[in-house]
């Protein structure tokens, strides 16, 4: 019971701290590796990334959203949204009231981002502060006419150094002051696409560059004097898992290509039938063992995947590690887009910064309980959203959590003071009840005694 008090005090304690540290805006340096697979963690070596982990804190699994590709993934992390709600259901999309097409490269419509606010926009709507990007997918739109005050227009031709030097420049130099910022790499996607997760060799060298980079970025972050007070997080979209020539699903083979347009292709196939749904559905049912054919109104509610005009009226989703094609070979040895229950499409997180805990591991959070989280650090009132701050509480100084294993602790130990507690007075009572007999024969005989005498 003492243990439970003082834990309880403490946490009470910790949670009521003075507002000295809040005195400076606190700041938050968001940054994506794309395609960082959880397990390369433990599969690989990255000393740097390792040392960052030890002074700060590691999620190892963090369960993203489905379909697991790229621009959704990162606008659920920013808006704390299923895809769904946020509106970017996919890389390439249609939408059929306004016949509008969206793709990786022509994203620039507000339109397709309007669905949601991202909390670089939020964080604007503040006085006296400002976001910066280096790049991140919708960093570059204007989003409910914002965009962040400095920004990139997205090009994979600008070098990690460059984003890191101009990103840190605006941290620094700017008023009002960026207090959210983001920071966006394409490795280890691109490699993990053309080379698979199963390639080491090639993996090797490309997860060591990046540890390189993660490298460079705390090393400018301490000589800029920026480490301390800054608050990074280091995550990403989704992972990755290996595919095969021999694992093809070619829907050539299944129905005529004619009576339907495809809008999305691989791993979860976006289909618009032309004229009759049933048709195309049918057909592609039995087109193969190793994919699940939806119908709109059937896509698992898991999936939080299908109140969206977005979301075409068949989807098709392919086993781990299939691919759909269109009569071709293999386009590429990696791919990811897969079942978000998958632990290969998971990402990690990592963070460091006066916000966070040091050399504290925690399992799995959700990637929308990131969003309630970056706005609980800066301050900001959260949009709706489809996180819970309560699953990163362990990851906050500022923050009253028991995890797991002290929660047992914790019983266990009130079981055995209580146990002690019942022992003691099993035994009190006894040694009590011990004379009892005595005194009471005593009083009898002091009964009797008058009807002797
Ligand atoms: C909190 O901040 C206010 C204003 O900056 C200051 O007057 C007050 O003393 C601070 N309180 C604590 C406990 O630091
Ligand atoms: C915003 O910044 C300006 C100039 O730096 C300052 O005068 C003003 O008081 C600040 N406003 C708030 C609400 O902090
Ligand atoms: C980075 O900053 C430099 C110096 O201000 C500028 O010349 C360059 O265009 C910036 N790079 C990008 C991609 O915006
Ligand atoms: C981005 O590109 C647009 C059009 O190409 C241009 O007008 C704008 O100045 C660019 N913005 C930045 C920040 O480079
Ligand atoms: C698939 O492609 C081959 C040539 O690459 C062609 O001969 C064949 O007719 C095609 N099949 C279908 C169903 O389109
Ligand atoms: C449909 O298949 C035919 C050959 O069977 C091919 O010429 C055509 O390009 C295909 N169309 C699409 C949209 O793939
Ligand atoms: C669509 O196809 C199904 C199955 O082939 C058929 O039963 C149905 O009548 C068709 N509907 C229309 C509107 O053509
Ligand atoms: C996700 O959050 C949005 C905004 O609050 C809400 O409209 C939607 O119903 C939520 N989705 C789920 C599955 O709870
Ligand atoms: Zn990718």
């Amino acid at each position: 019971m003492k243990l439970l008090v003082i834990l309880l005090f403490s946490g009470l304690i910790t949670g009521c701290r003075g507002n000295s540290s809040h005195s400076l805006p606190p700041k938050l340096l968001l940054v994506s590796f794309d395609g960082f697979r959880a397990d390369y963690l433990q599969n690989y070596e990255f000393p740097h990334l390792q040392n960052f982990i030890k002074e700060g804190i590691l999620v190892e699994h963090v369960k993203n959203v489905f379909i697991t590709k790229t621009f959704p993934n990162h606008y659920s992390i920013v808006t704390g949204l299923y895809e769904e709600s946020h509106g970017i259901v996919a890389n390439s999309m249609y939408d059929v009231i306004t016949k509008k097409h969206f793709s990786d490269l022509d994203d620039k419509d507000p339109f397709w981002w309007n669905e949601a606010v991202p909390i670089w926009v939020t964080n604007q709507l503040q006085e006296n502060r400002s976001s910066a990007a280096a790049m991140w997918p919708g960093t570059d739109v204007p989003i409910h006419n914002t965009t962040p005050s400095y920004f990139m227009n997205y090009s994979s031709s600008v070098s990690f150094e460059e984003r890191l030097n101009n990103i840190t420049t605006w941290l620094i130099n700017s008023n009002p002051p960026v207090t959210f910022a983001t920071l966006y790499w394409e490795e280890p996607d691109a490699s993990g696409h053309k080379y698979g997760p199963e390639d080491k060799e090639n993996m090797y060298r490309v997860l060591k560059e990046i540890d390189d980079l993660i490298g460079e970025l705390v090393h400018k972050l301490k000589v800029l004097g920026l480490w301390e007070n800054l608050n990074v997080i280091i995550t990403s979209d989704h992972g990755m898992t290996q595919c095969s020539k021999d694992r093809l699903i070619n829907l050539d083979r299944c129905i005529d290509n004619s009576s339907y347009a495809l809008i999305d292709l691989t791993p979860v196939a976006a289909v618009l039938p032309k004229i009759n749904t049933t048709e195309v559905y049918n057909k592609l049912k039995v087109c193969s063992p190793h994919m699940n054919v939806y119908l709109k109104e059937d896509i698992p509610a898991r999936f939080h995947y299908q109140h969206n005009n977005r979301i075409q009226p068949i989807i098709l989703v392919a086993d781990e590690g299939w691919t759909i094609v269109l009569n071709k070979s293999l386009p590429k040895l990696g791919d990811h887009g897969y079942d978000n229950s998958l632990s290969s499409m998971h990402p990690f997180l990592a963070a460091h910064g006066p916000a966070f805990h040091k050399g504290y591991k925690h399992n799995t959070i959700n990637s929308v309980d990131i969003y309630p989280m970056m706005c609980h650090i800066l301050g900001l009132k959260p949009r709706p959203n489809n996180g819970t701050f309560g699953h990163t509480k362990c990851l906050l100084v500022d923050q009253w959590c028991i995890n797991l294993p002290e929660a047992v602790g914790i019983v266990i130990g009130a079981l055995l003071v209580l146990t002690t507690l019942t022992g003691l007075i099993i035994i009190m009572q006894n040694r009590l009840s011990v004379p009892r007999p005595f005194s009471r024969l005593q009083l009898q005989e002091d009964d009797d005694d008058p009807l002797i005498e």
